[in-house]
């Protein structure tokens, strides 16, 4: 049993992290981020929230993989931490444009006005879960921020993990002194899995990952409990348990009980755990459904398609022969309304003529579509720019070759049955 705590908790947050900004990175926490974001499958192009994002561990290592065509949006309410984040990306400017840090209290993001309900692929929470005094309603608070079919992962303690920790956390609560800890609902990894499902979210993996900090297992005495107790206690979470002779004493007396009840055979075991929950919001099935999708070579166009290409047009026209380098540009047609961009950030348009908007990723070159200004509600897109492994989508054979009063000389046309027109087809 916990109770609400005297301190709002953003502010035991910065009394804690303010004054371990500076040598945090010195400690295991740079390691289990690398392992934390090993266990997610973050792709190039997605958008990460890195709540309670510290020094910014994690959200370096998600901005390296979503590049530059996805961002990552760090929070944490400790300007110290956040110092040693920022530092960094000033140090790094240029290979982290993508990256946005926002000093701000993770319980009230709806006051952080840059922030988009239902816009994140990821929300990541690394090492701070047990921070929060009431773990469900700050989950349903982060979750409105998720997109639907979006992953959330956070980790929380095994409930061995930190002996003093876990037992200095009853003796608060016995005796009504608010120490910034709430690990006391974790009885095991069901209990992250429990609150997981609570909040509607369909649980992928449990993982437990052993020996972050590096002691493994221990075995204290059960006779150790007050050198356990005098060395841990002013700390900057317990020193309130410490502060007058009157209050230590009385918290000396219950810790020696708690501890004790936590003794199996005389021995207090510490284990060097935390449990990693990743879990998925429930997907928007009234979305259209992907037919297929495609983009550029570098990830800085993608676009997504709801219905299946209505026809492949080979067009031999001087001009597509030489943006594609080919002997012709092989072109699905599509609804226009039917094609969404979900990344265009290098996507930029080349009209040629007046009568057809063509687009192509300026970074890396490959031609995307084009449009004809009088046939609108179609777009073609080029068919070399569809994904391999893009599902449910059936190219239709070619059904006509265009503009052959184009055709390169050297080209023999194959004997597929299209139609062929020295222009436009007549439709
Ligand atoms: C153990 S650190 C983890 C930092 C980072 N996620 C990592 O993996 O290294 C816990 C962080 O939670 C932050 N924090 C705690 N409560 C917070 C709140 N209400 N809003 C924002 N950040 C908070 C602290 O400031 C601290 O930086
Ligand atoms: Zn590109
Ligand atoms: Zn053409």
């Amino acid at each position: 049993m916990s109770f609400t705590p005297a301190e709002p908790q953003y502010l035991s947050a910065k009394r804690l992290y303010n004054p371990r900004s500076h040598s945090y990175n010195d400690s295991w926490h740079p390691s289990f981020a690398g392992t934390f974001v090993s266990h997610l499958s973050i792709q190039p192009g997605q958008h990460v929230l890195d709540l309670a994002c510290g020094t910014g561990l994690v959200s370096f290592l998600a901005a390296n993989i979503v590049g530059p065509s996805g961002s990552v949006v760090g929070v944490d309410v400790s300007e110290g931490m956040l110092a040693q984040a920022i530092a960094r990306k000033e140090r790094e400017k240029a290979k982290f444009p993508q990256l946005q840090f926002h000093n701000h209290d993770v319980l009230d993001l709806d006051s952080l006005e840059s922030l988009e309900k239902e816009s994140f692929d990821f929300i990541t929470l690394a090492s701070a879960f047990v921070l929060f005094p009431d773990p469900k309603a700050a989950l349903k608070h982060w979750l409105r921020y998720l997109k639907p079919g979006g992953i959330i992962a956070l980790d929380v303690t095994h409930p061995q993990n930190l002996a003093f920790g876990n037992v200095i956390e009853r003796v608060a609560n016995r005796m009504r002194v608010s120490i910034p800890y709430y690990r006391q609902w974790v009885k095991s990894e069901d209990s992250l899995k429990e609150i997981l499902e609570g909040g509607g979210l369909a649980v992928q993996k449990i993982i437990r990952i052993d020996n972050q900090a590096g002691y493994g297992k221990r075995l204290f005495d059960v006779s150790e409990a007050d050198d356990v107790f005098e060395k841990n206690i002013n700390g900057e979470a317990t020193k309130d348990l410490g502060a007058s002779a009157t209050v230590k004493d009385k918290a000396k007396e219950i810790f020696r009980d708690e501890w004790s009840k936590a003794a199996v055979d005389g021995k207090v075991g510490e284990v060097d755990t935390v449990f990693l929950g990743i879990a998925q919001k429930e997907p928007d099935t009234s979305a259209p459904s992907v037919a297929f999708t495609g983009g550029c070579r570098c990830g800085g166009v993608r676009y997504l398609s709801t219905i299946p290409p209505e026809e492949t047009v080979y067009c031999h026209c001087s001009a597509c022969r030489k943006l594609s380098g080919s002997a012709f540009l092989p072109w699905i047609e599509c609804q226009t309304s039917s094609i969404e961009f979900i990344v265009r950030s290098t996507l930029q348009t080349l009209r040629l003529s007046e009568v057809a908007d063509r687009m192509f990723c300026n970074v890396c070159g490959t031609p995307i579509s084009m449009t004809y200004k009088a046939k609108p509600h179609y777009t073609s897109l080029t068919m070399g720019s569809i994904d391999d492994g893009s599902v449910r989508c059936i190219i239709p054979p070619v059904k006509l070759h265009i503009f052959l009063k184009e055709k390169a000389p050297w080209m023999v046309l194959p004997d597929d049955g299209a139609s062929r027109y020295d222009e436009f087809s007549s439709n």
